[in-house]
């Protein structure tokens, strides 16, 4: 039997827990949009063609901030297509994923569908084909009241009210070579900080966020970073990283340790920021908006056949994520929560159907994914500020990042109660945990929930969709406090 432990105090803040934290992504790509979140003759639409069994299941797993258009797509993309009579609207080649774009949502029926959605919309702007003059006239659609051209157009078209978006990402992935309008930094970063400049003359409290690396992995990474941060310093409030991981070869040990990359990525681009930051004597900080990150079977994808038709909303990344992806996902998750001082909004890629926690049937069913429960019980339980519990665990060898502890953990305190979060990623057996809570002052394990399964790669469908959701865990002790996870789980301990 394995054994860990770990001390809660919450003496040892790291910093508050961010709602934006909970954020997620919803792009123009395969059936995201279109059967996913709106699919008008659906027998749960609503009077705006917006599914409500997606909306609830969306409500459930707690999002925060909703980052749209894209993605690739945004790079192509000429906004006001999207805005007006919906039988007006252009169809255009999206090049992006090889589709056909109908344009029948656009800006405006999505901030509608974020307010439904309990949401804030997060806009990026396209620095691929288009550059400042696209992103201003769409800001001024968005968010000036009324009495210009642009903001009375916004009226005419049902938003009375200002859609007021206050974060807004400079592109996406402008680093990659896939990417319509691909850029050097220094070609990036000039164009994002006049876009940024300009966009601030209309509203100098806008959050900005300049595109980071779209991997750790990419050639560029650092320098990237170093040199577009120079240019854009003083004029953005993040720089974006994107994370995407998947089992390769068999290798189940690797993969559950994934987020070691993860934390390995934030602390490299922390350090490269804070290196600019000094270098420009600036007492600024900038802060990490982690606006891409999931399991992404990417390698599957890459050696599909290439496209050579114009599809409308074709089924695209629709990966089907089974138990060990949930713990894996639960790790980056854990990953994201402990970096709170510094990662302070993330977008979990992408909401519905395309790598998504929310699956659909085009005029049928909607069902969990195996991911969905870490994301909904982290977004419910973490509350107050983050604390460092400083877990003692053995470890085990992995060929992707060497030694990995077993035990991979977090815990949150606010008054209401304290949540801990952890990950066993252990094939061989469970793992037994005692918890030190005795700063805590009497606090008891008042709820144990575990995710696991007998066989790591079992899945949730519609046929069966709560194959894998957190059940009760029957093994926990009181005094000393000590819980047994399942060998590879996602484990969620309330304490009150
Ligand atoms: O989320 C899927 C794609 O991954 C996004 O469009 C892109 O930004 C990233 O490469």
């Amino acid at each position: 039997m394995h054994q860990a432990k770990l001390t809660i105090d919450p003496a040892f803040k790291v910093a508050p827990v961010r709602r934006r934290t909970f954020g997620t992504f919803v792009e123009h790509l395969g059936r995201c949009v279109y059967t996913g979140i709106y699919e008008p003759d659906h027998p749960t639409a609503d009077e705006d063609g917006f599914r409500r069994d997606v909306l609830e299941l969306t409500r459930e797993l707690g999002i925060s901030t909703v980052r749209y258009p894209g993605g690739n797509f945004v790079s192509g993309y000429r906004w006001e297509d999207g805005i007006g009579p919906k039988d007006q609207r252009p169809r255009r080649l999206d090049l992006a994923w090889h589709s056909t774009e109908t344009n029948e949502i656009g800006v405006d029926e999505f901030v509608r569908w974020c307010r439904k959605a309990d949401a804030e919309p997060m806009m990026a702007v396209n620095l691929g084909t288009r550059g400042i003059e696209a992103a201003l006239d769409l800001l001024e659609y968005c968010n000036h009241p009324s009495g210009t051209t642009l903001s009375d157009l916004r009226v005419a078209n049902g938003a009375k009210e200002p859609h007021a978006i206050r974060m807004w990402c400079l592109g996406n992935e402008m680093d990659g070579p896939w990417q319509t309008g691909h850029k050097t930094a220094r070609e990036y970063g000039r164009l994002a900080a006049e876009t940024a400049r300009a966009m601030r003359m209309i509203d100098p409290g806008l959050e900005l966020v300049a595109c980071g690396s779209s991997g750790s992995g990419m050639a560029t990474f650092g320098a990237w970073e170093a040199e577009v941060l120079e240019e854009t310093y003083d004029l953005v409030d993040y720089i974006s990283c994107h994370a995407y991981y998947e089992e390769k070869d068999g290798d189940l040990g690797s993969f559950l340790a994934c987020s070691t990359n993860m934390e390995y990525f934030i602390r490299s681009v922390v350090a490269t920021a804070d290196h600019v930051g000094a270098r420009l004597k600036s007492r600024k900080r900038i802060d990490i908006s982690f606006d891409e990150w999931n399991i992404w079977y990417l390698s599957h994808h890459q050696n599909a056949e290439p496209r050579t038709d114009w599809p409308v909303a074709p089924p695209l990344l629709e990966d089907h994520y089974h138990l060990a992806d949930a713990v894996a996902f639960g790790g980056l998750l854990i990953t994201l929560l402990r970096n709170s001082d510094r990662v302070t909004a993330a977008s979990l890629a992408q909401l519905v159907n395309v790598i998504a926690p929310i699956m659909t049937e085009p005029g049928g069913r909607a069902w969990k994914q195996t991911t969905f429960h870490p994301f909904a019980q982290a977004s419910r339980y973490a509350a107050g500020d983050v604390l460092r519990i400083e877990p003692v665990s053995p470890s085990y060898e992995t060929a992707d990042y060497g030694d990995v502890p077993l035990l991979d953990a977090v815990a949150t305190h606010s008054a209401e109660g304290t949540t801990l979060f952890a990950v066993n990623r252990s094939t061989d057996g469970p793992l037994s945990l005692e918890i030190d809570a005795r700063a805590l002052g009497g606090k008891r394990i008042v709820e144990a929930t575990t995710l696991t399964d007998a066989d790591v790669y079992a899945r949730n469908t519609a046929d069966d969709p709560d194959r894998i959701a957190p059940r009760p865990n029957p093994d926990v002790e009181h005094d000393p406090m000590r819980v047994l996870l399942p060998p590879v789980s996602w484990n969620v301990i309330r304490l009150a």
